[in-house]
């Protein structure tokens, strides 16, 4: 099964992943590069909450 974060426009967490791995380091950045969150934005917190861990988790393994 695909891990879709956000319903309306099909993102999963894998895409959010590859965005931070692309430099997105902020929600903004994410959303410009999936459009994650830019139509009901259900999904806001639990992709910002993605997107912390895995800045984090970059920032360990530079
Ligand atoms: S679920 Fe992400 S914008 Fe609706």
């Amino acid at each position: 099964m695909k891990d879709i974060i956000c319903k309306c426009n099909n993102v999963s967490y894998h895409d959010i992943e590859s965005a931070i791995k692309e430099g997105a380091t902020t929600y903004d950045e994410v959303q410009d590069m999936t459009l994650c969150g830019t139509a009901c934005a259900n999904c806001e917190d639990t992709v910002k909450s993605i997107i912390e861990e895995l800045v984090k988790t970059n920032r360990k393994t530079e």
